[in-house]
């Protein structure tokens, strides 16, 4: 199974970086999937931990996507790493393999520390539609622009019957990125 997370990472200085990454979950194992080339990967590489951040507030997805990363932070409890204030639960990893690839190597990980910080209260399908939309915004230089106004008007379903205050604004800034890649596109 892929679950849709922040992952956060450091690099040998100390300097935080935040990412959203699709995890592969498999029995113990959790296997992040960083392209190159991406400051996870290379903090993965240098430190060989990360923290796998559990969230629901998906403006800090599509924030990512659009330039927003500044997204408060507290220390880890068992790596040198930070996890994600508004996380509802995380999980700090160890690297114990590195499978690499040319295009996406694969980081096999095992969790040293889990906690839970807040209740999940239920699944939102403009949640769903943010993620599905910050996904298009990070394919925009490879799918056709036809495609992408395709999907959103579907996506845009979820938002418009469903969306509280947090997705409206996610999906915003989406919308926004998308429209300036498409004038910078055609200008
Ligand atoms: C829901 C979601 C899942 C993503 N999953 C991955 C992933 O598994 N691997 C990856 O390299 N990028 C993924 N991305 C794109 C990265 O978050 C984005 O390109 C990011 O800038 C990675 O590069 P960085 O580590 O240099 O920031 C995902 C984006 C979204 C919105």
């Amino acid at each position: 199974m892929i679950l849709e997370t922040i992952v956060t990472t450091q690099n040998l200085a100390g300097q935080p970086h935040i990412a959203p990454m699709g995890i592969h979950s498999d029995n113990e194992e959790l296997v992040i999937l960083p392209f190159r080339p991406s400051a996870t990967l290379d903090n993965l590489t240098a430190t060989q931990t990360a923290v796998i951040n559990y969230c629901d507030d998906v403006r800090v997805f599509a924030g990512c996507l659009t330039g927003r990363r500044d997204w408060p932070l507290k220390p880890a409890e068992m790596i040198a790493g930070h996890v994600l204030a508004s996380a509802l639960a995380h999980s700090e990893v160890k690297v114990i393999r590195i499978e690499e690839d040319p295009v996406r190597p694969k980081f096999f990980c095992r969790p040293v520390c889990e906690a839970n910080h807040a209740p999940f209260k239920g699944y939102n399908r403009a949640q769903y539609s943010v993620l599905e939309a910050a996904i298009l915004v990070s394919r925009l230089n490879r799918l056709p622009i036809e495609q992408i106004d395709r999907e959103i008007d579907y996506l845009r379903i979820g938002v418009e019957k469903t969306a509280g205050p947090r997705e409206q604004e996610a999906w915003a800034w989406l919308i926004a990125h998308i429209e300036a890649f498409k004038k910078g596109v055609h200008a």
